[in-house]
Formats: C-alpha cells, sequence, structure tokens
C-alpha cells in the first residue's frame, strides 16, 4: 500500500529502508523523501517504522533463545 502519496513510496519501501538499518523517521525520509511534501504521511509511516522495529527485535530475540520467530 502506498504511505506517501508525493513521493510515490510504499510500505514495503519503508520497512525494507529499516531492515537496511533506517530507524527514525528522519532517516526514512531522507532516503526515500516520506513526509517532506505535504507532510500527511508522516504519523502512518512512524507507524510502519515502529512496527518493523518491534518484527526486528522480536525475530533477534527468538534467534538469541533459539526458537522460531
Ligand atoms: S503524502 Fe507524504 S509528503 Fe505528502
Amino acid at each position: 500500500m502506498y504511505v506517501c502519496i508525493c513521493h510515490a513510496v510504499s510500505d514495503t519501501q519503508i520497512r525494507q529502508e529499516v531492515c537496511d538499518g533506517a530507524c527514525s523517521l528522519r532517516e526514512v525520509s531522507q532516503r526515500l523523501g516520506v513526509a517532506t511534501g505535504c507532510g500527511k504521511c508522516g504519523k502512518c509511516a512512524k507507524r510502519v517504522i515502529c512496527e518493523t522495529l518491534n518484527e526486528l527485535a522480536a525475530m533477534e530475540n527468538c534467534a538469541e533463545l533459539g526458537a522460531p520467530a
């Protein structure tokens, strides 16, 4: 789904940037331009970033415990 209409950025692209090391809206904005136009997508983009960071943390915790994610 498109999160940022102004720059045609999808949630998948945002998730990929987080997987590649971005961990804040500022970093994702610098890489993809999200929230640098009208700004209406900022809240949704933050939610996608947060969800992805939480998923990555959960996967990391499972890996440390030797359990499947
Ligand atoms: S919808 Fe993202 S800047 Fe306008």
